[in-house]
């Protein structure tokens, strides 16, 4: 079954194919409109999305050696996400699933980033923990079969990728600050500053991130501009070390409460060499296996939702037509 996957709920747009066995193509393209804001603009998105999404689709067609006709079903994301960016994705896939009598079926978006670890065969299957880390949300989740998820943890405030965001924005290292930080603190000294891990009550899996940036806010405003300057990879490697330890600390505690050894990572951060270093290395102390896709993967991408897609269509279930985004929508 050759099933088309769509993503565009925020600012990239992309379609892939998926034929059950291998990602026959995953094509995304990254709006960069959104870079001279330092964040994303909603309304610059759909439109871009709008104008990308029908040469996207062709593209993945291409790449995949197939023709329209040859899709088999449609699956979308149909939330979290931003409403309008949900509908330009939404719109096209229930267009072609009437046009062509093709079965369609709406995927969320954060269950997507989990089954982004299913990329190749004999992939791990549940009882895993996995930690979603992204732009948008920070998870700690138990999968104990497919489509059966625990939620153990989350953010109260800041997800890490806005932490990585915001901070980025405030050395002034570019957007988006994740892969800018990262860059920048492999010539930086971890151990310049201790800034505040927020561990919160004894045990729990709960994160917080809004108080480190904070901290790196008043560190950056005790020091000058050209000190600042000097000091951008040291308070980069600092900040990304605070980030890190908290988010291995919070996963060995959930996967050690849950007695499961096998970790998977998901969502754009999860990109972070640091993280996925530092995630092996310690939980290796338990015994805890710790797994990732490879980074395009991990960032949005229409790989995932395909994946996710076939599982469910694979197994006769369907969206109908009435479905709409649901921008808010949780595991
Ligand atoms: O999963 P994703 O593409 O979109 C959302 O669903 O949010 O994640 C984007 C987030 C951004 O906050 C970006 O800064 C972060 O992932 N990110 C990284 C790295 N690459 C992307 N954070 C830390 N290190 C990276 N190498
Ligand atoms: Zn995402």
């Amino acid at each position: 079954m050759n099933v088309l996957g769509i993503e565009t709920s925020c600012d990239d747009t992309s379609a892939a194919v998926y034929n059950g066995r291998s990602l026959l193509s995953n094509v995304v393209s990254t709006q960069l409109v959104h870079r001279q804001f330092g964040g994303v603009v909603p309304e610059l998105a759909s439109r871009s999305h709008i104008r990308l999404i029908v040469p996207i689709l062709k593209q993945a067609l291409s790449d995949a050696g197939i023709g329209l006709k040859e899709i088999d079903g449609i699956a979308v994301t149909y939330g979290p996400g931003l409403a309008g960016s949900l509908l330009v994705g939404m719109s096209l896939a229930k267009g072609l699933a009437i046009s062509m009598g093709r079965p369609f079926i709406g995927i969320n978006h954060l269950e997507g980033h989990v089954w982004a670890n299913q990329h190749r065969k004999n992939s791990d299957q549940p009882p895993f923990i996995v930690l979603v880390v992204s732009g948008g949300h920070t998870q700690l989740v138990q999968v104990e079969e497919w489509g059966r998820y625990r939620l153990l943890g989350r953010t109260r405030d800041d997800a890490a990728g806005e932490a990585f965001d915001k901070v980025g924005k405030l050395l002034k290292v570019g957007y988006p600050g994740g892969p800018a930080i990262e860059r920048i603190a492999k010539k930086g000294n971890p151990a310049y500053t201790h800034f505040p891990r927020a561990y919160l009550e004894e045990g729990c899996v709960d994160f917080s991130f809004s108080g480190l940036k904070t901290a790196v806010l008043n560190h950056v405003n005790t020091l000058g501009p050209e000190q600042m300057i000097d000091r951008v990879p040291d308070i980069a490697a600092s900040f990304q070390a605070a980030v890190v330890d908290v988010l291995v600390e919070k996963t060995r505690t959930a996967a050690r409460r849950a007695g499961i050894d096998r970790v998977c990572l998901a969502g754009g951060v999860a990109v972070n060499r640091s993280l996925r270093g530092a995630m092996t290395s310690r939980l290796s102390e338990d015994d805890i296996t710790v797994s990732w896709p490879p980074p395009q993967m991990c960032t949005d991408n229409a790989g995932m939702i395909a994946i996710a897609g076939h599982y469910y269509l694979e197994r006769g279930q369907r969206s109908t037509l009435s479905l709409s985004p649901a921008p808010s929508l949780n595991m």
